[in-house]
């Protein structure tokens, strides 16, 4: 038995009917708002199906059932893990960089708009994105050293484990990565000998003097925002929406709106947009967009 050449074809190991997709890419979609494409049904088999190795279950329709009586009892132990499995976690440091670009000239501005400022970072991943963001914050206050303790970045993402590796601030990288960028180069200290690879990696730590500007949180989007910062100035949203219908993406940006300022800025991912999502923002370049007087 060729196990993956089997799962290609769509014969599993152990039983998983199109039933047993739809409950659970079911229960991700009310949970999340991440809608799964059929596509995704041997991944979601992959991901799983360890959990019923390790529960003893037979099939997935055992798994599934195991997911809602845990559900009616009140616990979220198992969709927390159905949730972090499924999850699209790719990020990277300064991607889609011209948003850090902007980013890095409207500082002044904003902070003579608003005194303070809050930034947030709300599908955050490992960190990498908001990291991106205080190294910009961190460079910005090098040389406006009286504005500290004026800025002050959120970052939150529903998945668990990435909120964890986002607060470590340790990354594995290419050296070349690092070398090639000077916000890395200038914020970043190896703390290992080259692991592995042909291609040299190292592990790397960002700069003390960075962390006290980044609060990590977990957060659904989807629920009731628990946050403490009355508005946010700054909001970068994205490669998230992708996943989510448009209803979902008019009523999040409904929220967005009501906690940001007329002149606030707010990113988005390189293929969303806001074209029938909402008409309180102005578009000023590409996946740019400014908050609209109310
Ligand atoms: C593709 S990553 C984007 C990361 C980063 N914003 C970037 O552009 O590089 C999408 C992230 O959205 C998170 N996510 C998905 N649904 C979410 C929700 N309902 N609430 C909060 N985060 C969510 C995922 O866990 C994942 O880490």
């Amino acid at each position: 038995m060729n196990l993956k050449t089997d799962i290609a074809n769509g014969v599993f190991e152990f039983p998983f009917t199109q039933n047993d997709y739809d409950d659970l890419r079911n229960i991700v979609t009310n949970e999340t708002g991440i809608m799964l494409p059929d596509s995704k049904k041997t991944m979601m088999y992959t991901r799983l199906v360890r959990r019923l190795r390790e529960f003893k279950l037979n099939d997935f329709k055992s798994y599934v059932e195991y997911v809602e009586k845990e559900q009616k009892t009140g616990k979220d132990t198992e969709l927390l893990y159905i949730i972090n499995a499924m999850t699209t976690n790719v990020t990277g440091f300064f991607r889609e960089n011209h948003h850090f670009e902007h980013l890095a000239s409207n500082l002044d501005n904003l902070i003579n708009k608003f005194a303070k400022i809050n930034i947030w970072s709300s599908a955050c991943s490992s960190g990498q994105e908001p990291w991106s963001i205080a190294m910009v914050v961190g460079e910005y206050l090098e040389k406006h050293p009286q504005h500290k303790s004026k800025i002050n970045i959120m970052a939150t993402d529903i998945d668990t484990n990435m909120i964890t590796h986002g607060k470590k601030g340790i990354y594995n990288l290419p050296e070349d990565e690092v070398n090639n960028n000077q916000h890395l180069k200038k914020w970043f200290t190896r703390t290992s000998n080259e692991t592995t690879g042909i291609i040299k990696q190292y592990t790397y730590e960002i700069d003390n003097s960075l962390r006290s500007l980044v609060t990590f949180k977990q957060m659904n989007l989807l629920k009731p925002w628990d946050l403490a910062q009355k508005e946010f100035h700054i909001v970068f949203c994205r490669n998230v929406i992708i996943y989510f219908s448009k209803d979902t993406q008019r009523s999040l940006f409904a929220e967005f709106s009501k906690k940001m300022p007329a002149n606030s800025l707010l990113y988005i991912g390189h293929s969303e947009s806001l074209v029938g999502v909402t008409d309180d923002y102005k578009i000023l370049g590409s996946t740019t967009y400014v908050k609209l007087p109310a």
